[in-house]
């Protein structure tokens, strides 16, 4: 595992963003795992300047989302089909069919999860996997548990993601009970982890990530078991460990 810790967020996107168009660099074909939420605003912000520089070209870039609220379609401005749009693809030049997120719109849990996890099947091995982690220790929406998941899942939201996550909604009663996600089976066949971590609601995680028991009660723990980890993280986030 490697640690990379900078002093604030700026500089953690950025050297977030660095690894991510080296990947792509190196390999323009290259299928990323990303992540929604907060944390990685500021990586994707800085991938779009690089690409608008002419520096980055994602004609031939795949990629696969981690998760989705179940429920909410991708013109939902809280769907993380939407903010994907948003924040990346609308700004690249991706082509949008490569791009892959759980379908929100399926109500069949079992059918949208074998779906997904087939699509993950035919594209392969993803060769970067962006990670967020929560404040209670979940990837993706791997929430604490007595067992890891391996594969696509729905998930029952804690209540400690939906009062986390309750900022990006109208009202605590708009935030859905249930979300898709890959396993930790899916995260942990990547070929490279990079996980970004900002703010001192990281740090408890953080640490019992880093130097605790491997446990599914901190889901993101399991990472101390990869062999490719880059962890960038600001002085706040690492201010437990
Ligand atoms: C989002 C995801 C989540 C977030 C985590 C942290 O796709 O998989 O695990 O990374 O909840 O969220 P933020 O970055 O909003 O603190």
């Amino acid at each position: 595992m490697k640690l990379i810790k900078t002093k604030d967020y700026a500089e953690l996107s950025r050297k977030a963003a660095n690894i991510i168009a080296a990947q792509i660099t190196l390999k323009p074909d290259c299928l990323l795992g990303l992540a929604t939420g907060s944390s990685p605003v500021g990586t994707y912000e800085n991938l779009v300047s690089m690409y608008e520089k002419g520096d980055l070209d994602f004609s031939q870039v795949k990629s696969v989302n981690l998760d989705e609220y179940v429920g909410l379609d991708g013109s939902n401005d809280q769907s993380y089909r939407y903010f994907m749009n948003h924040h990346l693809f609308e700004k690249v030049n991706i082509d949008m069919a490569n791009t892959h997120v759980p379908d929100g719109t399926n109500l069949d849990n079992a059918k949208c999860c074998d779906a997904y996890n087939a699509l993950l099947k035919e594209m392969g091995t993803v060769d970067l996997q962006l990670l967020g982690i929560g404040p209670n220790g979940h990837i993706g929406f791997n929430e604490p548990d007595d067992h890891f998941e391996q594969l696509t899942h729905c998930v029952d939201l804690t209540n400690e993601t939906i009062q986390a996550n309750k900022r990006f909604f109208a009202s605590e009663a708009d935030v859905p009970r249930q979300a898709y996600s890959m396993g930790i089976g899916n995260i942990m066949s990547a070929k490279m982890i990079l996980l970004v971590a900002n703010g001192k609601n990281k740090a408890k995680a953080l640490a019992a990530a880093i130097n605790g028991p491997v446990t599914p009660q901190c889901p993101a723990s399991i990472l101390q078991f990869h062999p490719n980890v880059v962890i960038i993280a600001d002085e706040e986030a690492l201010s437990e460990l």
